[in-house]
């Protein structure tokens, strides 16, 4: 499958590198004339976007403080004066000297700012100098080969458990500009920058080797609003020591992978009902919905939203890939966090509804659904058939407790263990119903295991070794604090 929409001269081979490179700078000569922020966005809207855009691009950025940082493609500096402000330092990089000079024009105030003229291809930095690296549109110039050694440069760059920021516009250009020159940006599909930031590893000098562990990726809000545009994508990536078992693969073995869990979805999507690979599909949607009454303005947290069937029938979604154990949001920014499948995964659920708690405005709702151990502590077999994961399971006692600690009221709990009994019967029905279809897709292997599972733990609920448990919360109100 193709991976990006550029013309083919961008689609560089080791031979082409160089004149891949001389049409991007080609490119930039056209839109540098005037060195305001229109042109730079190439948009004539630009001013005015990028006033909405710039406070949210900037909420997405770890603590700065006493920080060291490299900004990449920093243009004529709308983010360099404010990260000054809050970091250290700041390393500002563009290879258009207009952008520069009004760079230095637009944060003349701050002290801590060092200025380069330079292509970025061409920049050298000893290892370990800084603690973020901020890079806002630059990719899309880089053909691929230079991409991977740019990746490759930047993880040898950052301090361990440094960050990288890094905002591009996906499958098409965001502006609405046109000089003479043809655009020979790369508009890659976001999966193409999952997979380079999954896959890119180095190695030290002491033999250690360190990747990029995914901290989220989403899309920016305010390019939605402003101009219905979605492909506007953002990530942020962190610097980590990599296992001897987490050992790169090469690159095209790691697609293959990718391919092969897209299929497994595409199959458990199948059973489960469009836009569903868990238990429950749209019924234990409409008992969510049911229950939080939810209203046009509210905001939303689903974690472990899967492939999102739940969310498009609820609003108007952003999905964010993330660790939601990683995540930081406002404080009082949601009225409702839905906690769905991914829950059992949460090794530190004390931790993590610490922060449900601090994200939630006053009188914000709470939903989990969750499996929990059965009442009767002598029954731990469940305790050793879900190890897998190696979470530790609560009683819905425990499990509620652990809500009301973190500051929850009003904490109930209900045994949906017979409803989820159902869904399981239902979908092992189904298999067996429509077995000849469901052999085009699944292997007989897949098939089997899949109505093991179901079997297991229908047994389970049967022997009330384990229950299926909503549970339901509210944040305080104001009065009640
Ligand atoms: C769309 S602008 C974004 C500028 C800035 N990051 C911002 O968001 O305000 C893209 C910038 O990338 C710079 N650029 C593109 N390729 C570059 C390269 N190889 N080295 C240095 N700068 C580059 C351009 O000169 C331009 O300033």
């Amino acid at each position: 499958m193709e991976s990006f929409r550029g013309p083919i001269s961008s689609r560089c081979t080791e031979n082409n590198t160089g004149s891949v490179r001389d049409a991007m700078k080609n490119y930039w000569l056209g839109y540098s004339q005037n060195a305001n922020v229109a042109e730079m966005l190439c948009d004539s809207d630009g001013a005015e976007i990028s006033k909405k855009e710039l406070p949210e691009v900037l909420g997405f950025l770890p603590d700065m403080r006493g920080k060291k940082v490299l900004e990449l493609a920093g243009g004529v500096g709308r983010f360099t004066g404010i990260i000054a402000q809050q970091a250290c330092h700041v390393t500002t990089v563009d290879f258009m000297e207009p952008f520069i000079e009004e760079s230095k024009k637009n944060n003349k105030n701050q002290t801590n700012i060092d200025y380069i003229i330079d292509d970025v291809n061409n920049l050298e930095f000893e290892n370990e100098s800084f603690d973020l690296i901020f890079s806002n549109w630059l990719l899309c110039y880089f053909c691929e080969d230079d991409l991977h050694k740019l990746l490759c440069r930047l993880l040898m760059w950052l301090k361990d458990c440094g960050f990288l920021f890094v905002r591009e516009s996906c499958y098409e250009s965001s502006g609405n500009m046109q000089v003479d020159t043809t655009n020979p940006s790369i508009y890659r599909f976001p999966e193409c920058y999952n997979n380079y930031f999954q896959s890119t590893s180095v190695k030290s000098d002491d033999h250690t080797r360190w990747g990029f562990s995914l901290r989220f990726t989403r899309n920016i809000q305010s390019y939605i609003k402003f101009k219905g545009n979605r492909n506007q994508i953002c990530w942020l990536v962190q610097k980590k020591r990599l296992s001897d078992e987490t050992l790169d693969c090469d690159y095209e073995e790691f697609l293959r992978n990718k391919q092969n869990s897209k299929k497994d979805i595409l199959r458990y999507e199948k059973i489960f009902g469009e836009g569903f690979t868990d238990i429950g599909g749209l019924q234990m949607l409409q008992e969510f919905t049911n229950k939080l009454h939810f209203r046009p303005e509210q905001k939303v947290l689903h974690v472990g939203c899967g492939i999102g069937g739940d969310d498009i029938y609820m609003a108007k979604v952003c999905f964010e890939i993330g660790d939601i154990t990683d995540r930081q949001y406002p404080r009082d920014f949601f009225d409702v966090i839905i906690g769905g499948g991914a829950m059992r995964h949460v090794r530190n659920k004390k931790a993590l509804m610490a922060h449900f708690f601090d994200w939630l405005k006053a009188g914000g709702s709470l939903v989990i659904s969750d499996f929990c151990l059965g009442e009767d502590p002598t029954k731990l077999q469940a305790r050793g058939s879900l190890k897998a994961d190696d979470c530790k399971l609560y009683t819905s006692k425990e499990y509620s407790e652990i809500i009301e600690g973190a500051g929850f009221v009003e904490v109930k709990s209900e045994d949906r263990s017979k409803q989820m009994t159902a869904f399981l019967k239902r979908a092992r029905m189904k298999i067996t119903e429509n077995l000849q279809e469901y052999l085009e897709d699944f292997s007989n292997d897949d098939l089997n295991t899949l109505v093991t599972r179901c079997n297991n733990e229908v047994k389970r609920y049967e022997t009330k070794d384990q229950i299926w448990c909503l549970f339901s919360a509210q944040k305080p109100a104001p009065a009640y604090r």
